[in-house]
């Protein structure tokens, strides 16, 4: 995670350039920030706990430079404290550094065998330490890079600062995302092209194993052999970033009432003409399973695809969790088509299953969020889920999307392979059309979310239930209150409470739920009784007209399968985001989290 820019400029101040460029990245983290600038020839490190704002109270409003970079971090190695922060400086080497360096300890042992002495617990300080190592082995910083590239074993996206040559920024990439935006006399690196969109929107993309050099006028990157790579300048093009809250007062509020617009923006190419509409689909009928990976919410979502794949489409399919899917025996063969589900497209454990997925050759696919992402370039084909910037780190408008792509691609295949008939896949395609007024009903019981809120918010564990379809979506909903709201909930098949976890309900304890399946809802209903019958506090969302004493009812309207889950999850994200409100939690960017994962 963290995120990184450096900028070098002959004609302008470069301070604003990596405060706001800092600020534009602290969705990848905000423990702690630092920068490093040069002035009268010295580097200068400033660095801070918490977040760019207070970065910024400490840097004096007339700092000026033409060369410096920046860091917000997320801690992996050492607290996330003033010491622990970026940049880290050694001897002649400063750097900012995203990643982790795997073989760190031996590197630091060996170091320290030659009196290197270490003030801090990061793997960074070991990287700037290895750097500097080299540097004066060989009296060449080029030479240095090339030979930490062949001896760091991890992944890097690191900004360096050499003391004995202000002139240029040295840059170093694997596996963490690295760019170069260029405009006059001014280069900058950040670790996405949007932290940097207000000064350029032209930049190189740095490959796995690359470095550059870059001054104030000319950009040099090189393969790890030293070999000068002539990259294509790249142009970004992406319009309408719309990064304020409106009148909202936090993202996720804003991002769960855009969901009456960005359902259907996502699928409407896919609706908009009928069965004609939904042959733009790929065809998966080819394909004898479908696996899909993601991470949290995106894994949820593959949750939700899993049940439809089975239960509607009657075609097999598994969903697994990235960080485990890497590490485990997934008999791929090129009859498995994989989905992989990312609203960043830079989850590493994501990227690392789909590389796994894609050096045997197998067939892939990525339901992705944000354009030319790293995933987005390695999938072989790529839908995107348009739902514009997510920025509150609990994802929610991301979600529905996901959710409502990965239904289309069900419904798809259900008509393909004959599961449903052309006229219920055209009534389903309809009551998609009038998914803005469904999702907009259910955003409009604000006062019912508000009350139950109230009513729960200062307990301390929350449990929530659900049979098939909506055991996935109680995953989702116990997600969604423990990152933003701090309380601890767990999410459980209905049927499983009575094996264990049972006990641990008590008076009070609050039990949400939801029962959309007729078949199953009588036996859901049975297990929240029983949790009542011990004193619990029960709540269940549903769209049939249950009258049950001491349950409290939320309705939802009555609607299809398909369509059900993206109407049960709000009432989810809504009590989440509203007990987070009365318990006074930094909403947007809740404790140690952020917003895109790019370490494993
Ligand atoms: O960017 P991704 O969709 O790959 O991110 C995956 C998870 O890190 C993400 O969904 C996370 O669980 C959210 N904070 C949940 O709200």
């Amino acid at each position: 995670m963290c995120g990184i820019v450096g900028a070098i400029s002959n004609n302008r101040n470069i301070m604003p350039i990596l405060i706001t460029g800092l600020e534009n990245l602290e969705y990848r983290g905000y423990d702690s920030a630092g920068i490093a600038y040069s002035k009268d020839n010295n580097v200068n490190i400033i660095k801070v706990t918490g977040k760019i704002s207070n970065l910024k109270q400490k840097i004096s409003k007339d700092v000026e430079s033409n060369i410096g970079i920046g860091h917000t971090r997320w801690a992996t190695h050492g607290q996330a404290n003033s010491i622990n922060a970026h940049p880290h400086k050694f001897k002649h080497i400063t750097i900012v550094h995203n990643g982790i360096i795997e073989n760190f300890i031996e590197i630091k042992e060996k170091l320290k065998e030659k009196n290197y002495q270490f003030k801090t617990d990061t793997d960074s300080e070991v990287a700037a330490a290895l750097l500097n190592y080299y540097y004066e082995k060989f009296n060449n910083i080029e030479k240095a890079i090339k030979e930490f590239i062949k001896n760091v074993i991890g992944s890097y996206a690191i900004c360096l600062m050499l003391d004995d040559d202000l002139e240029n920024i040295y840059t170093i990439k694997k596996e963490s995302p690295l760019v170069i935006g260029t405009t006059d006399n001014t280069n900058i690196i950040a670790s996405d092209i949007r932290a940097i969109l207000k000064y350029t929107n032209k930049y190189y993309i740095l490959d796995d194993f690359e470095y550059a050099k870059v001054n104030a006028k000319e950009i040099i990157i090189k393969s790890k052999d030293g070999k000068i790579i002539n990259k294509n300048l790249k142009v970004f093009t992406e319009k309408n970033i719309d990064n304020s809250k409106g009148h909202y007062n936090h993202y996720m509020l804003k991002e769960i009432m855009e969901q009456k617009e960005t359902i259907l923006n996502t699928i409407l190419p896919f609706i908009e003409e009928g069965i004609d509409s939904l042959e733009k689909l790929p065809d998966l009928t080819k394909y004898q399973e479908i696996a899909i990976v993601g991470c949290g919410t995106a894994y949820h979502a593959g949750l939700v695809a899993k049940y439809l794949f089975k239960e509607i489409a009657n075609t097999k399919c598994n969903v697994y969790i990235a960080s485990e899917y890497r590490y485990q025996n997934n008999f791929l063969n090129k009859d498995t088509l994989t989905i992989f589900i990312s609203q960043s497209g830079e989850t590493a454990d994501t990227i690392a299953a789909l590389k796994l997925v894609k050096n045997k050759d197998c067939p892939t696919l990525g339901i992705i969020n944000v354009k030319n992402s790293t995933m987005s370039f390695l999938v072989d084909k790529c839908l995107y889920t348009n739902v514009g910037n997510e920025i509150a780190v609990a994802s929610t408008k991301a979600y529905t999307a996901q959710v409502a792509l990965l239904s289309l691609l069900v419904l798809a295949q259900a008509y393909r392979n004959k599961s449903l008939s052309k006229k219920e896949v055209l009534q389903i395609i309809e009551e998609f059309k009038n998914i803005k007024t469904l999702v907009n009903d259910v955003l409009n019981k604000k006062d019912l979310y508000q009350k139950l809120a109230k009513d729960i918010y200062k307990e301390e564990d929350i449990f929530y239930i659900g049979r098939g379809l909506d055991y996935a979506l109680a995953m989702e909903g116990a997600l969604k209150l423990k990152e933003i709201s701090y309380i601890h909930s767990e999410s459980y098949a209905a049927g499983e409470l009575k094996h264990g976890t049972i006990s641990l309900i008590k008076k009070n304890t609050p039990v949400i739920s939801s029962a959309t399946n007729a078949n199953l809802n009588a036996k859901t209903i049975s297990n929240l009784k029983e949790v009542l019958a011990r004193g619990a506090n029960v709540y269940l969302i549903t769209d049939e007209n249950y009258k049950e004493d001491n349950i409290n009812i939320i309705n939802i309207p009555k609607v299809n399968i398909f369509i059900k889950s993206l109407l049960i999850v709000i009432p989810y994200q809504l009590i989440a985001y509203y007990i987070a409100v009365l318990r006074k939690t930094d909403i947007d960017k809740p404790k140690n989290l952020a917003k895109s994962v790019t370490v494993e």
